[in-house]
């Protein structure tokens, strides 16, 4: 597996193996199995497999959540080696923000609802880190977990207004055995805490918005920024909690398979 600091490097380590299909799965690290699903997705898929390992700063609006987020870049490389990664693109933040960097992506209406109501900027700071790791790594396929339906939402848009040639690929929510989906942020959860914030996928589970609502009421110890019905392709019941300083998000899909 080689790890490429730099654009060039990376276009220089992929020149070579443009006659196959290239699967690109970007993270922010913290890896844990539902990154692993998207890994090993890939790795079935493509003939290529590139991970990028890049903490956005750009999409983050709170410099406490930035700081916080979990960094470990030798555990992620051990994790990303096993799961058969062929190439990980880890800059820094200089090389994917150079000096004098000016040029957004703002997928104006799905991103300004919902997790984009209470994160003003959050998309745009995603689409625009996708779309440079899209122009990067030039992927057939891009992988990205049903866990951010919103995410998936605004890079759909992203790719049909923009005619990006990639295809996303969209895996299921992975959950621990308690029904907690799979979080980077999870590690930052105490264990009281942590037994609060199921309070979130048990609402979800019910599929029903009235039921949901009412059951996120009784529950103590989380705050509720929202629950909502979102017409995205599939339709999901979405809810983001706050439990102690780390904020959750989740949705359940409402129809079709069961992602
Ligand atoms: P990150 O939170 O590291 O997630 C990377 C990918 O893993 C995303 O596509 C996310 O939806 C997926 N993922 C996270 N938890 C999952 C779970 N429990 N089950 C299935 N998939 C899951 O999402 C980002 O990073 C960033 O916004 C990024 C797209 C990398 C842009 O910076």
């Amino acid at each position: 597996m080689k790890v490429a600091r730099t654009i060039a490097e990376t276009r220089s380590a992929l020149e070579d193996v443009r006659d196959g299909p290239i699967g690109l799965v970007p993270t922010m690290g913290g890896l844990h199995e539902g990154h692993l699903s998207l890994l090993r997705a890939a790795r079935e898929e493509c003939d290529t497999v590139v991970m990028s390992l890049f903490v956005n700063p750009a999409q983050f609006g709170d410099e406490h959540d930035l700081a916080s987020y979990p960094r470990d870049e030798e555990r992620d490389l051990a994790l990303a080696r096993d799961a058969g990664v062929d190439l990980v693109f880890a800059p820094s933040t200089e090389e994917m923000y150079p000096a004098g960097f000016q040029t957004w992506v703002e997928v104006t209406e799905v991103g300004s609802r919902l997790e984009g109501a209470f994160r003003p900027g959050h998309f745009r700071g995603v689409a625009t880190v996708v779309l440079k790791l899209f122009s990067v790594v030039r992927p057939d396929r891009a992988y990205f977990g049903q866990k951010d339906a919103q995410q998936v939402a605004v890079i759909r848009q992203m790719i049909r207004d923009l005619a990006l040639d990639v295809d996303l690929r969209v895996l299921p929510t992975v959950r621990d055995g308690d029904g907690l989906a799979l979080s980077s942020r999870n590690a930052l959860l105490t264990t009281e805490e942590r037994k609060r914030a199921l309070a979130l996928p048990r609402a979800l589970a019910t599929k029903d918005l009235t039921a949901a609502r009412a059951l996120l009421a009784r529950s103590n110890g989380l705050d509720v920024d929202y629950v909502e019905v979102a017409e995205f392709d599939p339709p999901v019941l979405a809810g983001a909690v706050r439990v102690g300083s780390v904020r959750l998000i989740d949705n359940v899909v409402l129809e079709g398979d069961s992602k």
